[in-house]
């Protein structure tokens, strides 16, 4: 895999870009983009991101924004109205008392993960991070010089982290705890018991709980999300809550995302951002308050999508002699297990991952991406008719593997 690619003997790089890999799942994605632009037809199973486009209402509140010129700098942490807005929502949904300084808006939820893992976790402090993980927490945690310890959890209970699983690895290092639900790429969504029962056990160790729910609204069959930040008034200084425009409205390449936690957390945050990034795009900002604003009515067309798909993949995965599909509750991916194809040309993940991009022209991510080497992610975020085209294409490919 193209990882750890600064290989040239005259350029001195850091030791924190040393360190870094690239995005993994981007690694995957470049290569199905390269066969397609080949003329390749690949069933791309591989996306982070919806397949609908950005709401309509939306848009056009962009273009208003040009039109009316709001296209200057704003304030650092994102405009008064939007951190308003925002600080609204968590207010009515959860009865918590957020004011616009508990709230930092950014490029992207991904910039204030980064921007708050900087700010609280110094050189040598643990962060645990349940496995499977989303590929940028422990990159960002060790680029800050701290350790990402990783609690594993288990597909038999579907993935969902327990304090259990965090207690076995903790150590008085630990600085913090970050929970993703639903999870990327298992789909998990954590239960809101054992949720509580994490939030108590970091606020009585003085850890950061750091909350990502950047797939808050996608979650199926019963199952229902539950937040941390709706704790906060009881645990201030522990809980962050870190969520993004993204896949929620389907808003990637608008680059917004927020984070909401105690106002010296936010104000840390602010800091490092002023010296980076400095405010998110006007443009987005004024997007997204249209979004929060009347925008749900989309969300919802979309979960509808993504439910229906979800349904017809699982049992159609599980049907494929060898693979097997634990059924996780939420955001767009599932995780089959591809072990049992192990041995001979398939060794792991990432062979497997190949072998169905060069047999079967659809491409997936190797689970080794997101620590765990017997899986694979495969996306719904695309239509129900070529997901039925790449599973019919797997099952094929798999079956000559004999
Ligand atoms: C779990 C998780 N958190 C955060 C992000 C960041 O999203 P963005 O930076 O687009 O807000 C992603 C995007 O893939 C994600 O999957």
């Amino acid at each position: 895999m193209e990882m750890n690619v600064i290989t040239r003997p005259d350029i001195r790089f850091t030791r924190r870009v040393r360190e870094m890999q690239i995005s993994p799942t981007l690694a995957v994605m470049n290569r199905a983009i390269e066969l397609t632009a080949q003329g390749v037809d690949v069933v791309d199973l591989g996306p982070g991101e919806p397949d609908f486009p950005t709401p309509e209402s939306v848009c056009a509140a962009g273009k208003r924004a040009i039109d009316q010129g709001l296209t200057k700098y704003t304030s650092g942490n994102g405009t008064k109205a939007l951190r308003d807005a925002l600080a609204g929502r968590y207010n009515r949904r959860y009865g918590t008392s957020l004011a616009a300084e508990n709230v930092i808006a950014g490029t992207g939820g991904k910039q204030e993960l980064f921007n708050i893992t900087l700010a609280l976790v110094d050189e040598g402090d643990e962060v645990i991070i349940p496995s499977p993980y989303w590929v940028s927490f422990p990159d960002q945690v060790l680029f800050a010089g701290g350790k990402p310890v990783f609690a594993k959890t288990d597909a038999r209970n579907g993935f969902r982290p327990t304090l259990e699983d965090i207690e076995a690895v903790a150590s008085s290092r630990t600085r913090g705890v970050i929970i993703n639900s639903p999870n990327n790429p298992t789909g998990a969504v954590i239960a809101e018991q054992e949720l509580r029962r994490i939030v108590e056990w970091c606020a009585s160790r003085d850890a950061f709980l750091m909350f990502d729910e950047t797939y808050e609204f996608f979650v199926y069959e019963g199952s229902k999300h539950v937040s941390a930040v709706r704790w906060f008034e009881e645990y201030p200084s522990t809980i962050i809550g870190v969520n993004s425009m993204s896949k929620t409205f389907a808003m990637t390449g608008w680059r917004l995302g927020y984070a909401v936690a105690h106002r010296d957390v936010i104000a840390a945050a602010g800091k490092i951002q002023s010296h980076s990034t400095s405010n998110p795009s006007s443009i987005s900002q004024a997007a997204a308050l249209e979004a929060l604003g009347g925008g749900e009515d989309e969300v919802q067309r979309m979960w509808e999508a993504y439910r229906e798909r979800r349904a017809w993949l699982i049992p159609a995965i599980n049907a494929i002699d060898g693979l097997r599909c634990d059924n996780t509750d939420g955001a767009f991916y599932i995780f089959p297990d591809v072990s049992s194809f192990f041995g001979g040309r398939i060794r792991d993940s990432q062979s497997f991952a190949d072998y169905l991009l060069d047999e079967a022209r659809v491409a997936v991510v190797p689970g080794s991406a997101f620590g765990s080497d017997d899986h694979v992610r495969i996306s719904y975020a695309t239509s129900l008719e070529r997901l039925k085209e790449g599973v019919a294409r797997i099952e094929s490919a798999l079956s000559k593997l004999g």
